[in-house]
């Protein structure tokens, strides 16, 4: 891919105390001053940073990544009172304000929920102020607004002064980044700094939620850590956007997809470049039992390399020089399994594969299970056991 910088700059900040987390910092922050995007660590994943502010900053994020220009982006902010920056004013303001939210045009309802949940992993659609540039809202009339927990990125905001747009820092297409590493693997020499902030805490990008729909109910756009459960305790009518077989032909979910703002469905996303096929593992079945074993031990006997994703780390199952396992976690844990997913994902693709083995988790649960179930799905080439998409 075509050289934008000369280098990369990685720019390291373990046991970094604050004054000197100030100094290493300078130099992206000067960056993003510049209106050059730059790559910075969240509680989610790894982002590619530009002034959400300028819409020619913000135009690069796209060139960089390869990003189409009609999927919009997360504008990441460091406080309450930034988000003045981004939304529209409130009609009328309550005479007693708790907060910046209260000056601003956002339903009572999710005042709650940012002011329990934030800072966090939860991305909320809110209406955008006039001066937000549609190369950040590819047009739309809302700005997708969150406020991330990770003290470096926070840092950085604060340093900057101004929102940062930030879309996940990978080429399009290819799973998020959870590491420095990763970043670099796919925007070396196409952005000057990367700064690395450790392997990312949740490993799985934030909660999409809009709480905008006139006379609907709050919808799960795109599903993360902050879970339908979560959310209910402010919002008891939550759902989530899921397509079934029983509505998969519905105007509604049509028009849903149709939509570049609806995170991943218009779009191939985290695609590994072997395919990957995911198996639905009926839940009376032991590990590694039916369908998986039958169809790995077809694979290799036609002579197809499989690279395998095990939920759990256990005995290898198959003897074969063609065939590898990667376990996603230690005991099945899913909050382990999300923070693992992605780096698993591009090590087992990586050893360049015929095929990817994956198998499914349970989704009905509360916890993470939902979103990694997501991730799986859209990276599938071919699933199994159930139809795509159910
Ligand atoms: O955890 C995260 O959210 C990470 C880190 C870097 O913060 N960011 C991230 O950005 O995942 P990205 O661009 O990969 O995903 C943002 C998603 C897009 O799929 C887009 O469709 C949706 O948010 N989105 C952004 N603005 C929107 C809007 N106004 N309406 C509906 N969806 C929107
Ligand atoms: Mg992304």
């Amino acid at each position: 891919m075509e050289a934008l910088w000369e280098k990369t700059v990685l720019i390291g900040t373990a046991g970094c105390a604050d004054a000197e987390l100030d100094a290493r910092l300078r130099p992206a922050v000067e960056h993003l001053k510049d209106a050059q995007p730059v790559a910075i660590p969240t509680e989610t994943v790894y982002g590619l940073a530009a002034n959400a502010l300028d819409p020619s900053a913000c135009a690069r994020i796209f060139s960089v990544k390869r990003r189409p220009s009609d999927n919009p982006l997360i504008a990441h902010v460091s406080s309450l009172e930034m988000l003045r920056m981004l939304v529209r004013p409130a009609p009328s303001p309550p005479p007693l304000q708790i907060d910046a939210l209260d000056e601003l045009d956002v339903p009572e309802a999710l005042k709650l929920v940012l002011r329990r949940l934030w800072p966090g992993p939860l991305t909320v659609l809110l209406p955008r102020a006039a001066g937000v540039s549609d190369v950040v809202t590819a047009g739309l009339g809302t700005v997708a607004v969150r406020f991330p927990s990770h003290p470096i990125a926070q840092r950085i905001i604060d340093l900057c002064g101004f929102p940062l747009a930030a879309p996940s820092a990978n080429l399009s297409g290819r799973p998020s980044p959870t590491t420095a590493q990763h970043v670099l693997d796919d925007l070396v020499q196409r952005i000057g700094f990367v700064v690395d902030g450790g392997p990312c805490m949740l490993g799985l990008e934030s909660t999409v939620l809009d709480a905008t729909r006139p006379n609907a109910p709050p919808l799960i756009l795109r599903p993360g850590s902050i879970t339908a459960r979560a959310l209910s305790d402010y919002l008891p009518d939550v759902r989530v956007f899921r397509k079934t077989a029983q509505n998969a032909h519905t105007e509604d979910v049509r028009a849903m997809e149709e939509r570049p703002s609806t995170p991943g469905m218009k779009y191939r996303h985290y695609a590994p470049i072997s395919p990957l096929f995911l198996f639905h593992q009926p839940e009376d079945k032991g590990e590694g039992e039916g369908d998986v074993a039958e169809f790995i031990r077809e694979q290799l006997a036609a002579g197809r390399s499989v690279a395998r994703l095990t939920t759990k780390s256990g005995p290898v199952q198959f003897a074969s020089e063609h065939y590898r396992e990667f376990p996603l976690s230690g005991a099945g844990e899913h909050v382990e399994i999300a923070r693992n997913l992605f780096a698993t994902l591009r090590a087992a693709d990586a050893t360049q594969p015929d095929l990817i083995v994956a198998e499914s988790v349970t989704e009905g649960g509360e916890d993470e299970g939902l979103a990694i179930m997501n991730r799986l799905q859209k990276a599938a080439s071919v699933e199994r056991g159930r139809n795509k998409q159910q």
